[in-house]
């Protein structure tokens, strides 16, 4: 595998070995020098095009964990205000010696394009409404880690999958390692292909949450919205949040999970949200491992 762009693209063993490579590089993370020589001499650009906190920062940290030098591109502040093209940034880029770029645009498709026209590594870091591969890694790591096994796992993602590039890459991941997954959301907040992925669908919370090993809250992507998908926030909460009674009805060793960033009233209570079921911190640690994982994988460390 050259890039990382879907997670459609990984088969089970090739997704396994990430899992296993995280495992091992997990412990790094317990040392008091929490450093490795692994990639030392190799350049990794983080190239994003739109806000994060999580995935930015774990990319860097995970990198340097892995002596590569690190570039931060953020588009705002950058050239991309005068009118440069994703393509000549990459390559502006490349040609002051990056080896990786993990990036992150608002087009579904870009990490796709910028394969095309650098050569060394890319990593989807979140396109668009499409795939987000690292996250859906990090998840799935962590449900391992949690629960012991994937394989037959019940697994709900709720809430806004229509905008939810973290939901299609959950899908197709937890489908190739043996989970069965349900799509829990308002008829307006499923897309219409998705009869095409592998994976149920429901409208009704109540129903699938007795029966759920893990239950995954997306936030709703207010900023990608420009219909009204749903009559009030309000309204939203009580049919598809997550709050303290319906937190009752689910397994005693169910999960909750959450890719961050939460909208703590919205989709997830904070008394939810502060469970010791609830493995949002978790799994921003175990991002860490994941791409580091990811990063000595694809640029060949030693
Ligand atoms: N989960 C996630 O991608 O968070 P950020 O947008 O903060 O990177």
């Amino acid at each position: 595998m050259r890039h990382l762009l879907s997670t459609g693209d990984l088969s089970r063993d090739e997704a396994l070995l990430v899992l296993d490579t995280a495992a091992e590089l997990a412990q790094v993370g317990d040392r008091s020098v929490k450093k490795l020589p692994t990639l030392r001499g190799r350049t990794v650009v983080n190239l994003f095009y739109e806000d994060s906190t999580r995935t930015r920062t774990s990319f860097e940290l995970a990198a340097k964990r892995l002596s590569a030098d690190v570039i931060n591109f953020s588009a705002k502040g950058s050239s991309v205000s005068k009118g440069e093209s994703l393509k000549d940034t990459a390559l502006t880029l490349q040609a002051m010696g990056a080896d990786s770029v993990v990036v992150r645009h608002n087009a579904s498709g870009a990490a796709h394009r910028l394969a095309e026209w650098v050569d060394g590594a890319v990593l989807n870091a979140g396109d668009g409404t499409h795939e987000h591969p690292t996250q859906a890694l990090l998840d799935v790591f962590t449900m391992r880690e949690r629960l012991g096994r994937l394989d037959g796992l019940r697994v709900a993602i709720v809430g806004d999958v229509l905008h939810s590039r973290v939901a299609r890459s959950n899908v197709l991941l937890l489908h190739t390692l043996g989970a069965e997954v349900t799509l829990v959301a308002p008829p307006t907040l499923v897309p219409v292909s998705v009869h095409t992925w592998p994976c149920s669908v429901s409208y009704d919370l109540d129903a699938v949450l007795p029966k759920s090993d893990v239950v995954m809250l997306l936030r709703v992507q207010a900023e990608r919205m420009h219909d009204a998908f749903f009559p009030s926030a309000r309204e939203y909460s009580r049919r598809y949040g997550l709050d303290a009674e319906r937190f009752a009805r689910m397994q005693d060793d169910a999960i909750v999970m959450h890719p961050g960033p939460m909208v703590r009233g919205m989709e997830i209570s904070a008394e939810v949200a502060d469970s010791t079921r609830t493995t949002v911190n978790e799994q921003v640690t175990n991002g860490v491992s994941v791409r580091m994982a990811v990063l000595y994988l694809l640029l060949g460390g030693s």
